[in-house]
């Protein structure tokens, strides 16, 4: 079964939140789609969003986190206190917050405070255009995972996302032959920082993923999902991915 996550950055309030994840479920409900959703709504809107899911078997993430438990550390939010509103997921390193200035030493202790936390960390990866233009992209990825992952190990779950920065909300998606390449290689990191306990990585794509685009990623084998930034926010649109998606059982 295919794994979309779909991120709605800061762009969705409550209403629209409410709104878009019911009528999502009902659809998935009313289709009897073989597809495994999780919702990454901002802070404020995690738990209505919760409430609404229920027992629908649609999941909760989160968008970001702290790496610390408890403390004077104003403005952030900890990995307890997402639990407690029911997250099971949380996107981390997404190059929105790298851009931001978070370095892959503070995600990496990101990574392990969520493992800690029984959550599912969602690791962002991906070269710019210009590390990209100068060749540089398989580099790139071995290095933020080597660092990203560095004494993380005993896990049940990680996701990749493999989102080359150029392609998130441009409209220009990484071609799906290129995407297979890049999971491959992000695979053989992996392999090589794990072994055996590599089977509890799921490798997925994101970059202007949409309703039109998303058959193309999903038919590799190689490609597990999909995390899906602006097309996610659009009903209609997220429901026709979530379609196509199914068909990917
Ligand atoms: P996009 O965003 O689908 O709008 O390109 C993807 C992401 O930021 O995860």
């Amino acid at each position: 079964m295919k794994l979309i996550i779909a991120n709605w950055k800061m762009r969705v309030d409550l209403a629209k939140a409410l709104k878009l994840a019911g009528s999502v479920i009902h659809f998935i409900e009313d289709k009897r789609l073989a597809v495994k959703l999780v919702l990454c709504p901002s802070f404020t809107e995690i738990e209505e969003v919760g409430k609404l899911l229920g027992q629908s078997g649609v999941e909760l993430g989160a968008q970001d986190m702290f790496w610390e438990q408890k403390g004077a550390f104003t403005g952030e939010v900890s990995p307890e206190m997402l639990k407690e509103i029911g997250v099971k997921y949380v996107i981390l390193g997404h190059s929105e917050r790298r851009a931001l200035g978070e370095t892959d030493a503070e995600i990496n202790k990101k990574i392990k405070a969520a493992l800690k936390a029984e959550l599912v960390p969602i690791l962002c990866v991906g070269e710019t255009l210009v590390e990209r233009r100068a060749g540089k992209e398989k580099r790139v990825l071995a290095r933020q995972l080597k660092i990203d992952l560095e004494g993380v190990a005993g896990f049940k779950q990680i996701i990749v996302a493999y989102e080359p920065v150029w392609a998130i909300g441009t409209g220009v998606p990484e071609s799906p032959a290129e995407a297979v390449k890049m999971h491959a290689h992000i695979r053989k990191v992996l392999k090589s920082l794990y072994k055996k306990a590599e089977r509890g990585i799921a490798i997925i794509y994101g970059g202007s993923v949409t309703a039109k685009n998303i058959g193309g990623f999903m038919r590799h084998e190689e490609i597990e999902g999909a995390l899906v930034g602006g097309a996610s926010t659009k009903a209609v649109e997220f429901k026709q991915i979530l379609k196509v998606a199914a068909k990917y059982d």
